[in-house]
């Protein structure tokens, strides 16, 4: 029960040494995450710079296996969080560790390196290649973290979410729930470590919402799989292990 508490003392990690081993038991490790972006020349409506704090002085901890669902007010910080813990963007100070392996002292390159067949991300927005079919969406990050069965595994995973009557289709020709669960799709596909799903339900009816939940959870289950999930949805929330709330730029039990 109470693993994150033991592996905070165990790990020493404000210590200057270096990455600590994975199995070490935590798999993210956040702390003193500042966002900050210049919106002088954004808002017409302000003269001269301005800048806003969307994250401030965050921490997190995170122990393999865990499912962890962040919730807070839309406007909080939560997908800019969850960019931030997967390396996809910056953030203007603190540190982040995946895997025992510091993200913040990654260049792009690294931090692509680092995700690659670790870490999968369901993005709000489902950004999915346009010009590529639903199967080519999800065979590619199979294919970049070398899988030689990326189209095997794609398919298996296209049906999980009840699109194989769907692989040839363009996302142009999808509606935003089957876009939604090709994203998913493609985020299971590489079996990824660390899962982060930005609302992954927020486009779909009650029942495909529940399937893909029960594949989240089953991924938790049989893999081991450490699932950060973003949702407004408190059945959803509950199904985790812990519930995080951001507010004021921090996370809060
Ligand atoms: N690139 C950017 N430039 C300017 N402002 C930004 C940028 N990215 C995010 N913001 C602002 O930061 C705040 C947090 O955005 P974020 O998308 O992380 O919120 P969220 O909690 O995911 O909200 P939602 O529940 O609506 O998805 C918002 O006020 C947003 O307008
Ligand atoms: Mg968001």
């Amino acid at each position: 029960m109470n693993a994150r508490a033991e592996t905070n003392v165990d790990r020493g990690v404000d210590g200057a040494a270096g990455p600590a081993p994975e199995r070490a038991g935590e798999v993210i490790f956040a702390a003193g995450l500042v966002k900050q972006i210049n919106t002088s020349g954004l808002d017409s409506a302000e003269g001269g710079a301005s800048v806003l704090s969307i994250l401030d002085g965050l921490s997190l901890r995170v122990a393999t296996g865990e499912s962890v669902a962040i919730v807070g007010a839309s406007g909080s910080g939560k997908t800019t969080l969850l960019s931030l813990l997967a390396g996809l963007d910056l953030p203007s100070a603190g540190e982040i560790r995946l895997a025992g392996e510091s993200l913040t002292g990654l260049d792009e390159d690294g931090r692509a390196r680092l995700r690659a067949g670790r870490v999968g991300f369901v993005f709000q927005s489902f950004q999915l290649l346009s010009g590529l079919t639903a199967l080519e969406n999800v065979m590619l990050p199979a294919e970049l973290a070398g899988h030689t069965d990326a189209q095997a595994r794609a398919r298996r995973s296209l049906d999980q979410v009840g699109l194989s009557q769907r692989l040839g289709h363009y996302p142009h020709q999808l509606s935003g729930g089957e876009q939604q669960r090709v994203a998913v799709a493609r985020a299971f596909a590489g079996e990824p470590r660390i899962l982060f799903a930005d609302e992954p339900t927020g486009n779909l009816d009650l029942a495909t919402g529940q399937r893909i939940v029960e594949l989240l959870f089953e991924m938790n289950r049989a893999r081991g799989t450490t699932l950060v999930l973003v949702t407004h949805d408190s059945t959803l929330a509950q199904r985790c292990r812990r519930v995080l709330t951001l507010r004021g730029g921090r996370l809060h039990e």
